[in-house]
C-alpha cells in the first residue's frame, strides 16, 4: 500500500519526475490517463533560495493535478531547509528529495547521488528538512554508487529512522547512469528492512512490465519514466492489465492526436504559446509513432510556431487518416 500524505492506494502509479518533461501540461495528461501521484522535475535548492525565476516557475503547481510531489536537490542543508520551507509555501501533496541524480557537477556538490556516498551526511541533511516542514518528505535515490558499494538497504533504514515517508528506488547503481538493466531484486530486500512504502523504478517501459514489477517484487507503487514520454496512455493500460482487462494494440491515431492537442493546449495556457510549441516537439516523435506520413508531418510541425496552425495541421492529418482507413476499408470488403 502507497499510503503518505493523503494518498492511500495498492499498486500506485507515479509519474516519475522528469527534467524538462514533467511539467504542468504533462503531469495534468498523465492523471488524466492515470496516474496516481506525479512530480515536478528536480528543482535546485539553491536556485530556490537565490529567487531565480526560471527554477521558482518549477515550483507551480495546481490543484487540478493533485497529489503532486515537488522534488528538490541540494548539498547544502542551509539550502535544503530553506528550499523545502518555500516548496512548501506552494502546498505540495509531498516534498521529495533527489537523492540518485547521476549528473556529474550535482553528485560533486554532495547533492543528488552523491548523497550515497555519505549515509550518516545524507541522513542529518535530511533530517533537518523534515524538522523544517510539515510536508510529508520522500526520497528518491538509487542502490548505491556503484557495484561495490551497494549500501541501499542502510540507507532505506536510515531514512525511515528520521521519518521519511516513502522511498522510491531506481534499481541501478549511480555509475550505471540510466543504462544496463534495472534490478528489481532489490526492491524485495528494501522491503525485508523497511516498513515504509517502497516505490520500485527503472526499466519500466511498458504496461506489462508494471504488472511484472507489482508480480515479481513486492513494491508498494512502481514509478514510470522514460516509459512514459510520449505515451501517457502507459498508465491507463497497466491500470487495466493490473485489473485483468484487455488492452488495445495501439492507440488509435484520433486520440492520439486529441491528446497531443490537449496537452500542447495546456502548455500554451501554463507558459505561454511560443515556448509551449517549441517544447512541444520532443513529443510529436512519441504521439505519432508509426502513423502514415508521421515524418513529414513531424517536419511541418517543426515549423510552426502557433497553436492555431499546430491545431489546423492535426486535424487535417486526421482527416486524411481517417479517409485511409475508409479507403482500406471498403478495399477490404471489395
Ligand atoms: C529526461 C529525463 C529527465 C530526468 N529528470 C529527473 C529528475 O528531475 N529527477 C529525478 O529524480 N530523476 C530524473 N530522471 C530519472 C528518472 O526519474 C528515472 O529514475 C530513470 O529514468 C529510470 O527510470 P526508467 O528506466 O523507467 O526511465 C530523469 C530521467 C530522464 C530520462
Amino acid at each position: 500500500m502507497f499510503k503518505v500524505s493523503n494518498i492511500e492506494k495498492e499498486k500506485a502509479l507515479l509519474l516519475a519526475p522528469m527534467e524538462d518533461v514533467t511539467d504542468i501540461s504533462y503531469r495534468l495528461v498523465c492523471r488524466e490517463l492515470g496516474a496516481d501521484v506525479v512530480y515536478t522535475e528536480f528543482v535546485n535548492a539553491e536556485g530556490i533560495i537565490r529567487k531565480n525565476e526560471k527554477t521558482h516557475k518549477k515550483l507551480k503547481i495546481i490543484d487540478e493535478e493533485r497529489p503532486v510531489g515537488i522534488q528538490i536537490y541540494g548539498g547544502r542543508v542551509e539550502a535544503m531547509i530553506e528550499a523545502a520551507r518555500i516548496a512548501e509555501s506552494h502546498n505540495p501533496d509531498i516534498i521529495d528529495i533527489n537523492a540518485g541524480c547521476w549528473v556529474k557537477g550535482i553528485v560533486a556538490a554532495g547533492a543528488g547521488a552523491g548523497m550515497l556516498k555519505d549515509p550518516v551526511g545524507m541522513q542529518n541533511t535530511i533530517k533537518s528538512v523534515i524538522d523544517s516542514v510539515e510536508t510529508p518528505v520522500t526520497v528518491k535515490t538509487r542502490i548505491g554508487w556503484d557495484h561495490d558499494s551497494i549500501n541501499i538497504l542502510e540507507v532505506a533504514k536510515r531514512l525511515e529512522d528520521i521519518g521519511v515517508k516513502a522511498i522510491t528506488v531506481h534499481c541501478r547503481t549511480r555509475s550505471m547512469g540510466h543504462k544496463g538493466d534495472a534490478d528489481w531484486e532489490w526492491i524485495n530486500k528494501v522491503k525485508e528492512v523497511v516498513s515504509i512504502p517502497v516505490a520500485l523504478n527503472g526499466n519500466v517501459l511498458s504496461a506489462e512490465d508494471v504488472v511484472r514489477a507489482f508480480n515479481d517484487t513486492k513494491a508498494d507503487a512502481v514509478m514510470i519514466a522514460r516509459g512514459a514520454i510520449g505515451y501517457p496512455w502507459i498508465f491507463k493500460d497497466a491500470k487495466a492489465l493490473l485489473a485483468g482487462l484487455p488492452i488495445r494494440d495501439e492507440i488509435p491515431y484520433d486520440e492520439r492526436i486529441r491528446v497531443c492537442l490537449r496537452h500542447l493546449k495546456l502548455a500554451t495556457e501554463v507558459k505561454g504559446e511560443r515556448r509551449a510549441i517549441l517544447e512541444q516537439r520532443k513529443y510529436y516523435s512519441g504521439y505519432l509513432k508509426g502513423l502514415v506520413n508521421a515524418s513529414h508531418i513531424r517536419q511541418e510541425l517543426m515549423k510552426i510556431l502557433e497553436y492555431s496552425i499546430v491545431e489546423e495541421l492535426l486535424l487535417k492529418y486526421e482527416q486524411q487518416l481517417s479517409q485511409l482507413e475508409h479507403a482500406y476499408a471498403n478495399f477490404v470488403q471489395v
